[in-house]
Parts: C-alpha cells; structure tokens; sequence
C-alpha cells in the first residue's frame, strides 16, 4: 500500500504516468497535482478519472503551505515530481518562470518532503524527473553518462539542472531518499504541439508550413513516452536510492530527416500523393543558443534494471500520428484559445 503525489500529472508525460500508476496498481492511492498552465489538460486524463484510487487536486508547487497541507491529509509515501515548466523557447522568452516553478517549486516541494517524512524515510522515495539537457550539446560523436558533467545552456536545461543539484543536495545533507532520471526527447499522444513533432503533425493535417530551425541539422534521441514512464516505474520500485539513471531509445534523428519521415508517413495515411507535406517544410531562423545534439546512454539502466525501449522509432511514430488523428476534437480543444497567440508570437517573427 501506497500513496503516491505525482506532480504535473496534467501535462504530457505526467499523464502518462498517472495512467501507469493508476491502472497498474490498483491498491495505490494516486494524487495527480497539478497547476493546470497551459501544459495541463485534465482532457489527457479522462479515461481514468473516476478510478476509486485517483483523485485530482489543483493547485502550485511553489506554495509552501498548500503543499504542508496536502502532505499532512495525504501522508504521501512517494513522490513522482514532472511538474514544470519544459519548452525550450518559452524559456528564452520568459526564464525567470522556468526559475520559479523549475528551481523554487522543486526546492519547495523537497523542503516540504523533508519536513514531512522528518527523518522516517521508511519505505518513502522523492523521484525527480529530469532530462538529458542538463548535460549541454554534443557534438557529432559520443554520448551522455550519468557522470557527465553539468553544461546547462538554455534557461529550460539550467533550471532543471539547478533542480537537479538541489534534489542531491537535500539526499547528501539531510538523507532525503531521493531518485533522478535524465531522459532525452520523449514524443506520444497527448504532446502539447509546441514540441516538434506534435506542432507539425497539426500543420501538416492544417497543411500550413512546417517551422524547421537553422538547417534542420540538430540531432535528438526520441523515445515513446510509453516507454519512459515504464522506465520511471521500474527506477521508482528497483533503483537505487541516491542515484541517477538515464534513459533513452538509442534513437537519433536530424530534425530534417525526422520531418521528412513524419511527411512520408502522414501522405500515406492522409490519402495524398508522395511529397506533398514535404513542400510545406520552411526553414526558419534558429533558436538562439540551439543545441547541437543530444544522445543518451542508457546502459546502466538496462544492466542494472533490465529495462528497454519496446517500440522502433518508426512503429512509435506512426501509433503517434494515428492518436493524433483519430483524436480531432482534442487537438482542436488545445490550439484554440491561447495557442494560436503563442504561435503567431513564436513564428511570425521567424518565417
Ligand atoms: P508538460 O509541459 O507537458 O507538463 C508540465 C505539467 O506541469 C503541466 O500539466 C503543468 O500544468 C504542470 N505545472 C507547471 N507548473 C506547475 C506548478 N507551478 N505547479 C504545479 N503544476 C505545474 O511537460 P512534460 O513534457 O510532460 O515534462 C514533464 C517533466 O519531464 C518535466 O519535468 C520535464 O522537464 C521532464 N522531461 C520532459 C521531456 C520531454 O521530452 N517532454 C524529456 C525529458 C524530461
Ligand atoms: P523541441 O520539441 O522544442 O524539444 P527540445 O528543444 O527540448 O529538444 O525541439 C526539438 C528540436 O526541433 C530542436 O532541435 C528544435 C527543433 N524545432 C524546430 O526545428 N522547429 C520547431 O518549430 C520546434 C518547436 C522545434
């Protein structure tokens, strides 16, 4: 038995691993907690929203007292922590966000857990969901280690990356029983289409150009969000406390060539001749300070915990672009309203 916070279970992977956890152990007591930004969308959540072991609960991270509060009604036993804030270009815009929720929401949360579990760290895990920006940018060769050092480069990765060094700090000072994983690029149903590959599923369905940075050269390793949250699982039961896991698809792509798949394969299913989503590619001005490439090694996860990736790239991406079409109506829920003035900002700039 027991009782689970997860924070930021409104969002993209958090609702992924609500779903796990809720339906995967059914004598967990689950409690999403969510701010509910732009990011969340209790529409991501619907299937399991009356499971008798789930309960949903708004509210902020950065707030000491609530969380006091929800501490002592629930006597959490674990914590899984997604909240965040997690676009790269809304951190150049605004960082000083990705500073409150990233650094002073994830400090918050950790000094809340410590004054709750009050030295009784029995049975009792804080799990930080991190990513493999916080490592910086590769080059053409080689990968990311759990060892690597910190290179932080955009607001987004320094934030996680200072929420990274506190979660370590509160396990070196005060014992917190603490686990991290750093995972590289995740993609699946529910992604906000901010991202890449939600943002031109919806333009090539809309058939409104595609929005590739630089030359399209970067290079990410994408991993299903299926297959990240059942890794999550498998660190939050059987890793080790006090350590850091990656975890990654071995699955590197350019960002051009990526987008001509995600073409390919859309043509074939939206009924349309070959290439004719391959015309709507524009490239436009990069990001500032756009990170070469990222590549994770996830050897010590699959040694020491036996986990894998289940899906090939291109399995994942068509099960994406299905989701993604036979679900219009939340789509269309999620790019109006507020979307449509991010995107006119981040893009009319650009093109
Ligand atoms: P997301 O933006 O889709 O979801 C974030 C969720 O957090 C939203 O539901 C939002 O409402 C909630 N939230 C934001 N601020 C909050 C606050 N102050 N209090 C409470 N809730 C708040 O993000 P995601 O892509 O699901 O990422 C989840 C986590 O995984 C993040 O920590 C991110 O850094 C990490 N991560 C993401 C990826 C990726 O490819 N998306 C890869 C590796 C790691
Ligand atoms: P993104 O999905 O924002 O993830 P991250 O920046 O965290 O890796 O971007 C993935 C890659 O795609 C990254 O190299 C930036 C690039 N990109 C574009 O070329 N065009 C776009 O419209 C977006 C959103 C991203």
């Amino acid at each position: 038995m027991q009782t689970i916070l997860i924070t930021g279970g409104a969002g993209f992977i958090g609702s992924h691993l609500t779903r796990l956890f809720v339906t995967k152990y059914p004598d967990y007591t689950i409690v999403n907690l969510d701010a509910l930004t732009y990011a969340g969308n209790l529409n991501n959540l619907r299937d399991i929203e009356n499971a008798p072991n789930y309960t949903f609960v708004k509210g902020d991270i950065t707030d000491m007292k609530f969380l006091q509060d929800l501490f002592v009604q629930y006597q959490f036993t674990g914590v899984l922590h997604c909240a965040a804030e997690s676009h790269v270009d809304r951190s150049i815009t605004d960082p000083l966000a990705f500073v409150k929720t990233n650094v002073m929401g994830t400090a918050t949360l950790l000094q809340v857990a410590k004054e709750a579990w009050k030295g009784d760290h029995d049975n009792k895990v804080f799990y930080h969901i991190s990513t493999d920006e916080v490592y910086g940018s590769l080059g053409e060769e080689g990968f990311f280690y759990e060892d690597t050092a910190y290179d932080p480069r955009s607001p987004y990765s320094a934030s996680k990356a200072s929420s990274d060094h506190f979660v370590r700090a509160y396990y070196h000072t005060y014992k917190l029983p603490v686990k991290i994983s750093n995972c590289s690029n995740n993609y699946g149903p529910y992604h906000f289409p901010e991202k890449l590959i939600p943002l031109s599923i919806n333009n090539i369905i809309n058939n409104t150009p595609l929005p590739v940075y630089g030359k399209g050269e970067n290079v990410r390793d994408w991993l299903y969000v299926v297959d990240h949250v059942r890794a999550i699982d498998t660190i939050y039961h059987h890793g080790k406390i006090g350590e850091t896991y990656n975890i990654g698809g071995h699955n590197e792509w350019k960002n051009l060539d990526l987008i001509v798949e995600l073409c390919r394969q859309m043509d074939k299913k939206l009924g349309r001749e070959a290439g004719t989503s391959e015309k709507l590619i524009s490239f436009v001005t990069d990001r500032a300070g756009h990170d070469l490439r990222y590549a994770i090694d996830a050897t010590k996860l699959k040694d020491e915990l036996g986990w894998m990736p289940s899906l090939q790239f291109e399995e994942g991406l068509s099960n994406t672009i299905d989701w993604y079409l036979d679900n219009k109506a939340w789509l269309e829920d999620v790019v109006n309203g507020h979307y449509k003035a991010y995107y006119e900002e981040q893009y009319n700039a650009k093109a």
